[in-house]
């Protein structure tokens, strides 16, 4: 990475989920096939892109916010290209155009792969394209991967569902599956460049494969990645409740790769409310997924997204969600205040809740969720596990940071391993989002893979000092 290049340069600042990251490491990728060079600020670059997200209000703002910032500049160098893509300029294209007349392209996320040509012709005037069906996969164009050994791999795009509360289905437009051949050849050729983990993202994995096959087909995707060589840790993210059934619990406890973590979002505690956000399970089908899961897999880490203030949520509904995050016990939670989002239908829902029962409510559950999160992390003292680097510590210098298969941030004495390279690491001491460990036998792990699975030994990454 340089600043001082004759090349053009681009800077992408990401806000949202997972999928924009992968979108933008897309949009990355496409930039360099054209002979962009990366840069660290929207200061130093030429093209600038805000790849954006609208699930919630405040994410609206904070880009108005970062576009006024990078105005000035815009005016200064009439060569400065901005661009805004992502879920926000899916949804605001005019606004964007009313409201930051100054920006030169704006692509939805549909339209990834017309970023090249949109800037091209953007030299003639402002260039906005906003599509309503995907016209190239984003899997398959080129990518600038953030990490070495770890990627992004989208299995669907778009979501089926209605929840009443969310914006996506709006946005992202019908569910599209991509092909298991596909997934499986992009996986393996990421696993001959050195990845030795990838995240599955969809916005709904367990529906995976109904429109190719009539019949979801995401366990039997987990089962293929399990034999391909050289692939340790699977992970996907989101599964839906609903359609989270029986034979993707085999998987995950049958198949060595897939790692022991589940974000199940429930997003409240109260079929009352649940019904009313249309999510098509109970409180109670939803219990019975997580006793299915914790019976085939006990060690298993289990994360959710919860909704707080959803129109008409009375006091009990929410003791009912307090209830049912301390019966769960969740290892981590995404609590949200509910914001009401244009083209949805909650918006429209008589009782939206005053701010101030919202906001007492989020802190007693953040709390409540605090207690659980450290008593999660205090259980797996004096345990060890298999860590996957991921580089030195920010908080201390002298300490590496990893990552077990459960997800759990630990911290532990610098060896000189690279990011990407396994050790073994004892669990000293537990906080409520991390922990603090020692290296174990010398610290190199050589089997990585969950014990249910088959072993392998250690392959050693570019850079692994193993
Ligand atoms: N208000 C608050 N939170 C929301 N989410 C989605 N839409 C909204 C909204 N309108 C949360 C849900 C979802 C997560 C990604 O974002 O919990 O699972
Ligand atoms: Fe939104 Fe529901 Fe689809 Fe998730 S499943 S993306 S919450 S509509």
């Amino acid at each position: 990475m340089t600043e001082s290049t004759s090349a053009p340069t681009y800077f992408i600042r990401t806000f949202g989920c997972q999928m924009n990251e992968h979108d933008s490491e897309r949009m990355a990728g496409m930039l360099e096939a054209e002979g962009y060079e990366r840069v660290d600020s929207a200061e130093a670059a030429t093209v600038v892109v805000f790849n954006t997200c609208c699930i919630r209000e405040n994410a609206d703002n904070r880009l108005y916010g970062n576009l006024g910032h990078i105005k000035p500049l815009r005016d200064a160098d009439p060569d400065k290209r901005i661009v805004v893509g992502g879920c926000l300029a899916q949804k605001d294209k005019d606004l964007i155009q009313r409201r930051a007349p100054y920006v030169d392209v704006v692509l939805g996320t549909h339209n990834l792969a017309s970023l090249p040509r949109l800037l091209a012709e953007s030299k003639k005037g402002p260039s906005f394209e906003i599509l309503e069906q995907t016209e190239v996969f984003p899997s398959a164009l080129p990518s600038r991967r953030e990490s070495w050994w770890h990627a992004w791999v989208s299995i669907s795009i778009g979501c089926n569902n209605s929840c009443t509360f969310c914006i996506v289905p709006a946005v992202r437009g019908v569910e599209v599956s991509r092909r298991m051949g596909d997934i499986i050849d992009e996986v393996q050729r990421l696993v001959s460049e050195g990845v030795v983990e990838v995240t599955l993202l969809g916005q709904n994995v367990n529906s995976y494969g109904r429109d190719l096959d009539g019949t979801p087909m995401f366990s039997r995707l987990l089962w293929a990645l399990d034999e391909v060589p050289g692939l340790e840790r699977v992970r996907f993210t989101s599964p839906h409740p609903k359609d989270f059934k029986q034979d993707t619990v085999d998987a995950m406890a049958g198949a060595g790769v897939v790692c022991e973590h589940i974000h199940l979002p429930v997003q409240s505690g109260s079929s009352d409310v649940l019904k009313r956000m249309k999510r098509a399970y109970t409180r109670d089908k939803y219990l019975q997924k997580i006793a299915m899961i914790r019976t085939a897999i006990p060690d298993v880490a289990i994360t959710t997204d919860i909704i707080v203030g959803f129109p008409g949520e009375t006091e009990k509904d929410f003791q009912e969600t307090l209830d049912l995050v301390e019966y769960v016990g969740y290892d981590a939670a995404y609590t949200f205040q509910y914001s009401p989002r244009p083209m949805t239908e909650a918006a429209d829902l008589p009782d939206q809740l005053p701010k101030e029962v919202v906001q007492e409510r989020f802190e007693r559950l953040v709390e409540l969720q605090d207690r659980i999160s450290i008593e999660r992390n205090l259980g797996m003292e004096g345990k060890t596990f298999s860590v996957i680097v991921e580089g030195v510590s920010r908080k201390d210098a002298g300490r590496l940071t990893g990552r077990t298969r459960t997800n759990k941030l630990i911290h532990f004495p610098d060896d000189g391993a690279t990011p990407g390279s396994f050790r073994k690491v004892r669990v000293l001491s537990a906080h409520r989002n991390h922990l603090d460990g020692e290296l174990m036998d010398g610290g190199v792990d050589r089997a990585h893979r969950s014990p249910m699975g088959l072993p392998l030994l250690a392959s050693s990454g570019p850079g692994c000092s193993c």
